[in-house]
């Protein structure tokens, strides 16, 4: 039997040695030649998927400030109640639109008998997840009209068992935040809070929250903490910000307004979430933008991981998919403001009106804004008519900021190319192109910019997916074959980086029980969270991007996919390294005899490795370390080497030069 095995094995040997190919290749590293932008590998940020409220953003109690369009939505009366009869009008939204026209509604109790049980529980996003050991902050605002009213605030478990709890006192009838601190005793994805109220008396209370201490830099109120380290550690160019369709709305008045998401939480106005209803096949009619996590606390994200900031502004045009609601053009000025007043927000001094407020939030020092947006996936000479408008008044008085516009939802056709015979006369200067393709499509467009007009505005590779099943299918999936057809077609991106400025995946978070749109970057738990493959991918281009590219070819062509094989290469000026990219999207194992020109001695190479035999496979929440990239290293001499490029493999080489 052992023989018989051995024969195989020898016999599979023979056969794979028949199989592997080997392809001269010459990297040259003395002539660099254009440079890579620090912007080029970013980040897009939209709330969909609940990548906002229930994600990156740590609140873990849902519709917190009663303002869902059913203000009970995600909350249930304590005792649990047949009808609401029986409650006798304890528990009731008072509207305190006088108080707060932003946030009015605002819960009521009248606890008439002492010694009746009277609370709220909340179910949390799709529960919430706690860890043993940690604490957590419980905050209200609340007054007490009459009587005597106190609260116990408890974290139960998915068996209903109480895992931590604290008492908080209510003094006085003027409006005032409470606070308390529950150290859990259990993990579990899957608590409720509870909020009783002891006692007699009456008594108003509104957003009602709670949240790890164990945040983001430990911020209070914070973001939740591995979301943003896995970003951090993608060292991204930029972050944009915030969309996406969110951007535009469904409607008007759906669009994002950030002069809504600044300043103290309790006065930031919540929409609903345009993802909400969006898909027949994943709705989630709880789903809202409470605004916590607002234009602030995205600037100081940026700042937080280097990224630089790349905001985008409604042009007066909302998703021309849905509504297509237009302002008229004579009565653009309010989103032109927006778009001024937002440089003045992040950039002006701490004695203007805007850069005041940045101060008074904690950050005097400006965000260093160079980018903004105008407009998404917009189309036709109503966008054109619009962004002509807001980028002259935001030239006139910043010519130095940079304006990104759009071409529309696709990166080629009609529209996509009506686009691109008029933004260069409207002098644009960065345009957005999106492709959500089939992964074969990747493959095949690694050419796609090498004969871009050089004499024209610049490329940002905005939002880019390959879709295993069918663009925006729930079927699709994170697997390799998509991420190894990016990888191949972002050699095109970097070779052509006096082009391509900027690029970036999309969309970037989703929530394994509560997403909208697949394929995504990053998914989450309430607890945990991973890296898709497509991810590392991502991390492999931005981690190793260099700073000039040079040129790798064999016989004398680029490797834009002959026999399956692609490569990018640069050099790294700060580190004074050679960086070769290599990806074989073919079954075959390939053999590369390289050569590097400018490389004499004997040299230490780092190689960074991502393979998987099954190109269907993907990461998952239970098995989130299926796909990912391995480090080893190898020596050359003289610039020479034989690398093996297994099938379906992704190689990154570092060499100190
Ligand atoms: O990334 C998801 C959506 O795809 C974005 O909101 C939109 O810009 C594109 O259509």
């Amino acid at each position: 039997m052992r023989k018989t095995l051995t024969l195989i094995t020898s016999f599979l040997l023979v056969i794979n040695a028949f199989a592997q190919k080997t392809t001269k290749v010459e990297v040259d590293a003395t002539k660099p030649l254009v440079t890579i932008q620090p912007t080029m590998y970013g980040i897009f940020f939209e709330d969909i998927n609940f990548a906002a409220d229930g994600g990156l953003y740590a609140e873990l109690i849902k519709n917190r400030s009663f303002e869902f369009e059913y203000p009970w939505m995600a909350w249930k009366h304590l005792p649990e109640a047949e009808t609401r009869f029986s409650i006798q009008n304890e528990l009731t939204i008072y509207n305190n639109s006088k108080g707060n026209p932003n946030n009015p509604r605002v819960v009521r109790v009248d606890k008439r008998d002492e010694k009746k049980e009277l609370g709220l529980q909340n179910e949390g996003f799709d529960g919430i997840g706690i860890k043993k050991g940690e604490k957590y902050d419980f905050s209200a605002l609340a007054r007490l009209n009459k009587g005597s009213i106190s609260l116990l605030v408890e974290i139960i478990n998915s068996k209903n068992q109480v895992i931590g709890s604290t008492t908080v006192n209510l003094l006085g009838s003027n409006w005032q935040r409470i606070e308390g601190v529950i150290t859990a005793t259990e993990t579990d994805p899957n608590c409720k809070v509870n909020v009783f109220f002891k006692g007699a008396g009456q008594l108003d209370i509104d957003m009602i929250s709670l949240f790890p201490q164990d945040t983001w830099k430990g911020r209070k109120g914070g973001l939740r903490k591995d979301l943003v380290q896995l970003l951090a550690d993608l060292k991204p160019g930029f972050v944009r910000f915030p969309g996406g369709c969110i951007v535009e709305g469904r409607t008007l008045a759906e669009r994002y307004q950030w002069k809504k998401t600044v300043g103290k939480i309790e006065n930031r106005q919540q929409i609903v979430n345009r993802w909400n209803m969006e898909f027949k096949h994943r709705p989630t009619p709880d789903y809202y933008q409470t605004f916590g996590l607002g234009f602030y606390e995205y600037f100081l994200m940026c700042d937080d991981i280097g990224a630089t900031p790349l905001p985008i502004l409604s042009c007066g045009l909302a998703c021309q998919f849905n509504s297509s609601e237009m302002q008229p053009l004579e009565d653009l000025d309010p989103f032109v403001q927006d778009a001024l007043d937002l440089i003045e927000f992040a950039n002006g001094g701490t004695d203007t009106k805007w850069g005041a407020l940045r101060a008074e939030m904690g950050h005097p020092a400006p965000f260093n804004l160079q980018m903004l947006g105008v407009g998404n996936e917009q189309w036709g000479e109503e966008y054109f008519e619009r962004y002509s408008i807001i980028s002259k008044a935001v030239h006139a008085k910043y010519p130095n900021i940079k304006l990104v516009s759009g071409t529309g939802p696709s990166s080629d056709g009609e529209l996509f190319e009506q686009a691109e015979k008029t933004l260069p006369k409207l002098n644009a200067q960065i345009v957005d192109e999106h492709y959500y393709k089939e992964p074969k499509w990747f493959r095949d467009n690694a050419t796609r910019y090498d004969n871009y007009d050089r004499n024209r505005y610049k490329i940002f590779a905005g939002e880019y997916a390959a879709q295993s099943n069918g663009v925006a299918t729930p079927d699709n999936k994170n697997n390799w074959e998509c991420a190894l057809s990016e990888a191949a077609f972002m050699t095109g991106l970097e070779r052509n980086a006096d082009v391509v400025y900027m690029t970036s995946y999309a969309p970037l978070f989703a929530h394994v029980n509560r997403w909208q749109w697949t394929p995504d970057l990053i998914w989450f738990d309430n607890l945990t969270s991973f890296g898709t493959a497509n991810y590392y991918v991502q991390k492999l281009y931005a981690n190793n991007a260099g700073t000039k590219t040079i040129s790798i070819k064999s016989n004398g062509e680029n490797l834009t996919g002959k026999n399956g094989l692609y490569g990018a290469s640069s050099i790294d000026e700060k580190t004074n390294e050679v960086i070769i990219k290599l990806i074989n999207t073919s079954s075959e194992t390939h053999t590369i005899d390289l050569n590097i020109n400018g490389l004499a001695a004997k040299a230490n190479v780092k190689v960074i490795s991502m393979l998987e035999k099954d190109i269907k496979n993907f990461n998952t929440i239970t098995e989130p370390n299926k796909i990912v990239p391995v480090e080893s290293a190898i020596s050359i001499a003289q610039g020479k080497a034989n690398l093996v490029l297994e099938p379906y493999s992704f190689k990154v080489f570092r060499i100190k030069k």
